[in-house]
């Protein structure tokens, strides 16, 4: 892939590029916490996006999508937001880096990778960071990674218009192989957890869904999250976001917020305990009580935040008996996209075996199933 890109720069270019990558991520648990200030689990996978680039002496940002087989060139003292097109989350990390003082200059670019689209696994944070990156590099501004992140994040913010967290874009540029991230997503204090799991393994399953409004609910859930802050903050002017709250002051402020609120909060208040509890099962090896949690954070995002789908539910549901796998559920925004499930080693042919014509014949698709592993984050290739 790497090779493909490079030698499409070449020819198309007639220059040699500086090759740099950013991968998708995988969240182990900790879903729609990140924009509650909470914590989350999320690593770096072995799927990425990669982008060659060099300067061009023009004021153009002139750039090649392996994927989309498309040319897009922007003027870069005259651009704006794009949505829905993929040149606005490069041009969004552009702007960003404008913005902040970098001189960005003139720029060639071919950008391809293996990371699947509306799956659930942040090709676009991936995207942003390995295009910030790559400025960064090409034009020596040395952007610290903090900084990358909360670029890309803003990239995401205004220029695709998704009112996003900042686990995809955090987990892309800091994942570390073979480790999962705790991060707290108010300090963005993090630390490493080896994943050690000699018998089981990381596997992705795709329903291939991709939900038109899932942007529009997205924005939504954030709003009534913040809605239930609003209505604690009249008890307990302290209280900041989701994060500060516990079940006691939910039931105190029950009557100020609907119930769709309350839903909403309840899961979040829940969820952020989870990953605490979550992160104490994996420093004892504790993988089932590991799994069960994963299956009680599907259940909060299926029946109170409302962020699944019936396919995703139909994946979750088939391996609640099996004993081979010891935790599934949906995985990142939600209303399609992926299931993370941990899956033992030596059943995973069976399951795959199983379960895509189970769900053929019920949505006449075959669903993609992708084994991850753990891998770096951002870097040059
Ligand atoms: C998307 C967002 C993240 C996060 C997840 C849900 O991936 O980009 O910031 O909110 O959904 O956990």
């Amino acid at each position: 892939m790497t090779d493909k890109i490079t030698s499409t720069f070449k020819e198309t270019f007639s220059k040699e590029p500086l090759v740099v990558y950013s991968p998708g991520r995988i969240n182990l648990i900790g879903e729609h916490t990140d924009y509650n200030m909470g914590f989350v689990m999320p690593a770096a996978i072995d799927k990425k996006m990669i982008v060659a680039i060099a300067a061009n002496q023009t004021r153009q940002g002139r750039i090649y999508s392996m994927d989309f087989e498309e040319e897009f060139v922007f003027d870069l003292d005259s651009f704006g937001p794009y949505k829905g097109h993929w040149a606005t989350y490069i041009m969004g990390v552009t702007a960003q880096l404008q913005q902040a003082g970098y001189a960005v200059q003139g720029f060639d670019m071919v950008f391809g990778g293996d990371i699947p689209v509306g799956a659930g696994l942040s090709s676009s944070a991936a995207l942003e960071a390995a295009v910030g990156f790559a400025l960064s590099t090409l034009f020596g501004f040395h952007v610290p990674k903090r900084s990358l992140i909360h670029y890309a994040q803003k990239a995401e913010h205004i220029f695709a218009g998704v009112q996003c967290g900042i686990m995809d874009q955090f987990a892309s540029v800091m994942g570390k192989k073979g480790h999962v991230i705790r991060l707290d997503c108010r300090s963005l204090d993090f630390q490493y957890f080896p994943l050690h799991l000699p018998n089981h393994s990381i596997l992705l399953i795709d329903t291939g869904v991709k939900h038109s409004l899932a942007d529009s609910a997205y924005n939504k859930r954030r709003e009534e999250c913040q809605t239930g802050v609003a209505a604690a903050q009249k008890l307990n002017p302290e209280i900041k976001s989701l994060r500060d709250m516990d079940m006691d002051l939910l039931e105190a402020i029950k009557s100020d917020i609907s119930q769709t609120v309350l839903n909403r909060c309840k899961y979040i208040i829940e969820e952020n305990n989870r990953v605490l509890d979550s992160s104490e099962s994996l420093d004892k090896n504790d993988l089932v009580g590991f799994g069960e949690k994963m299956y009680q954070s599907h259940e909060g995002l299926s029946k109170l935040y409302e962020v699944s789908c019936p396919e995703l539910d139909f994946l979750v549901d088939y391996t609640k008996d099996l004993e081979d796998v010891l935790g599934s559920r949906m995985m990142g925004g939600g209303f399609g996209g992926c299931t993370i499930n941990i899956v033992e080693k030596s059943k995973v042919r069976t399951l795959q075996d199983n379960i895509k014509p189970a769900f053929e014949s019920k949505y006449g698709v075959t669903p993609k199933v992708y084994e991850v592993s753990l891998e770096d984050g951002t870097g040059l290739m």
